[in-house]
């Protein structure tokens, strides 16, 4: 982040504590939790593991061999029968799990016992196909409840899932496939977006078309034929319904008692290489943590109507769209499309329909409702949210407050919930009856957690890189495949601290205050991209030469795609080349990645070991004073860079 925007930060002196009639009937009264937690730290996530139902209890909490831990060691127990089963004996059998809308404006309504018969029918389907403890399974698809089944059914049978995010492309797909080796691929024949239809068929079709480890596709109907040319095609042998695969199994599947350190899932994401990571998480651990801090943070109670808008391709939806909401018996609400489809009020239009009482979304939608007017929420009946949660980057004062006034009409707390990919579940955060309000600091780090800042020689400072001193039970296990990655990118730059990549200041009170990545990593509108990837997107195309990608500042998005181009040989930089060259990146990655300008260069600046100076490229495009170029190999490169670069905007 900008240092003005940081000193903008510090500034901001209003404080919110907790209304007295929230802070009375909320989960967490009593603020000696922290010490608590922090005094017998395995004994209080120990706590939360016995609220859960085990086949056989762990022998040990953890075994720490760093960096790789193990949760619950020697347990069996199943998310999926935590999820689903264990509630069925008592009345939350017939209250809803998922309520879903579509984009088109459809409904569902799917209670636990209804939710478990479509697990257990799914489960079976897959057992059918010779999926079972173990295997990877990918799912793409769209936002609709049959993707929580299907998680829920890989869970239930010990087959780890590896979602890949609908808006990434076929190739982006494939070489998620490739590095998982998944047996099964589960899609649909498209989703609702922006009035459009996704094809995700197709590009399922292209991807499995290079990945022969995939044997069946199996094809979730959510379009049918009438919307577009007819039925999608389907190879014979390969592809098969959904409802055909589910026809006649049985409604019950029993859970399997799985080893707590199971493999639950993959999820790709971005790091600093062109390479996508496989995050690992694990099945008693991640349980535990989810189950917690959704306890904890957004507070559940038996009549909330709790919507996470993230989709289920991302960390988010993992664990507070399915896992959390589920463990702790809510009903949580999925929605299929866009923010700004047909009206820029539906979601404000969805919290009324549904009265949703807890909202967790990100600062990037809440930024670009802003820029849309208060008009609009107000045309809503918002007063059933009684609790607003923010993810993904840090909220602006602005955006905080604006969120605080206009949608929680003054009376809702707000938590701001700090964490990753590779973290699980949250680790700093508000609770929500307990911590006053500071707008734009995630405030502290949740009970149990051992968070602190440090400086380049891991001495603990007020203001410097974010890290966690001890592990969690949420924490990712391991790069797929890869464990030298994994002690390289978190382990190595201290070598008993976990490295968040995230720069942080800790304020007199002990509160936190996010300050973004330090590494090459951009948040764009909350989707998390690395500047390699998309630079050997570029460099893929037979123009291209050399490209440096870079995230420029943006009111809305955090971050846009800034990249820099050098072409090969008597290639020439025209509108035409720059649109194709976006469309590329698009092909590669997917629309998520397209960059946001292009400006081409005959030269790249580059120390004289070779390396691009990126802040460089980055104090050019947000139009800031360059620094020290004595480190370069030529100077002149730069000032005459930064000129096009003012001359091209
Ligand atoms: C990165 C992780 C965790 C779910 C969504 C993102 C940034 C996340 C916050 C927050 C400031 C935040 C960090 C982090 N981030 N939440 N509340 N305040 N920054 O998961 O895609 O793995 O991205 O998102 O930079 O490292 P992710």
């Amino acid at each position: 982040m900008v240092e003005n925007a940081l000193e903008a930060l510090l500034k901001e002196e209003r404080r919110f504590p907790p209304p007295k009639r929230f802070r009375e009937r909320a989960n967490v009264k009593d603020p000696s939790v922290y010490e608590q937690a922090a005094k017998d730290r395995l004994g209080f996530w120990e706590g939360f593991a016995r609220e859960l139902h085990w086949f056989k209890p762990w022998d040990e909490v953890l075994r720490w061999d760093l960096p790789f831990a193990q949760w619950f060691v020697g347990g069996r127990t199943n998310l999926a029968y935590n999820c689903l089963d264990r509630h069925l004996a008592t009345p939350r059998r017939d209250k809803a799990a998922i309520l879903w809308e579509g984009e088109p404006g459809e409904s569902r309504r799917l209670t636990y016992a209804e939710l478990t018969r479509e697990v257990c029918r799914f489960a079976n389907g897959l057992k059918s196909l010779g999926v079972g403890t173990g295997d990877r399974v990918t799912l793409y698809m769209p936002m609709v409840p049959e993707l929580a089944v299907a998680m829920l059914a890989c869970a239930r049978i010990g087959a780890a899932h590896s979602v890949v995010f609908g808006g990434f492309s076929a190739e982006a797909l494939r070489d998620r496939i490739l590095d998982s080796q998944s047996k099964v691929l589960v899609t649909a024949d498209g989703g609702w977006r922006r009035g459009a239809v996704v094809p995700l068929k197709s590009n399922a079709d292209q991807a499995v078309a290079e990945t022969p480890s995939i044997e069946k596709v199996i094809v979730c109907r959510r379009i049918g034929p009438s919307a577009g040319s007819g039925e999608v095609p389907m190879k014979p042998g390969r592809d098969l319904w959904w409802d055909d695969l589910v026809k006649g199994q049985p409604d019950r599947c029993e859970a399997e008692p799985l080893d707590s350190e199971q493999m639950l899932y993959l999820l790709y994401t971005s790091g600093t290489t062109g390479k996508p990571k496989g995050i690992i998480h694990t099945t008693g651990g991640y349980m535990v943590g989810c189950y917690a801090t959704t306890k904890w943070i957004f507070d559940l109670k038996e009549e909330d109507v709790y919507w996470c808008t993230a989709d289920i391709g991302w960390v988010t939806g993992h664990s507070y769209v399915v896992y959390g909401p589920l463990l702790d018996g809510a009903t949580t609400l999925m929605y299929e499309g866009a923010p700004n489809h047909p009206g820029n009020d539906r979601f404000w239009a969805i919290v009324e329909k549904y009265r949703v009482s807890v909202f967790y979304t990100a600062p990037t939608a809440i930024r670009a409702f802003m820029k849309w007017g208060e008009e609009l929420p107000r045309r809503h009946q918002l007063t059933s949210l009684r609790l607003l949660g923010s993810v993904g980057e840090p909220i602006n004062p602005e955006a905080w407050i604006w969120y605080h006034q206009v949608i929680g009409g003054g009376r809702c707390p707000i938590v701001d919930t700090w964490w990753q990919t590779e973290t699980g579940h949250v680790l700093i955060s508000p609770l929500p009856g307990i911590t006053p309000l500071k707008p734009g600091s995630a405030t502290r780090p949740f009970p149990g957690i051992e968070a602190d800042v440090v400086n380049e020689k891991g001495e603990s400072v007020d203001s410097g890189y974010l890290v966690i001193r001890s592990p969690w039970p949420g924490m990712l296990r391991g790069i797929y495949g890869d464990p030298q990655r994994y002690r390289q990118v978190y382990w190595s730059r201290y070598p008993n601290l976990y490295f968040t990549g995230d720069g942080c200041k800790r304020d007199a009170d002990g509160f936190f205050w996010l300050l973004g990545r330090v590494d090459d990593v951009l948040k764009v509108s909350g989707h998390r991209l690395s500047t390699m990837e998309i630079e050997s997107a570029l460099v893929d195309h037979p123009k291209v030469a050399e490209a440096a990608v870079i995230g420029k500042h943006d009111e809305i998005k955090e971050n846009a795609v800034v990249a820099f181009v050098t072409l090969k040989g008597s290639a020439e930089g025209t509108p035409a080349l720059r649109d194709e060259l976006k469309g590329h990146v698009v092909k590669k990655i997917g629309s998520i990645a397209r960059p946001d300008e292009i400006l081409f260069t005959a030269e790249l600046p580059k120390t004289r070991s070779g390396k691009i100076m990126r802040r460089l490229l980055r104090d050019i495009a947000e139009g800031r004073a360059l620094g020290d170029t004595t480190t370069l190999a030529e100077a002149a490169v730069v000032q005459s860079l930064k000129e096009r670069y003012e001359e091209s905007e």
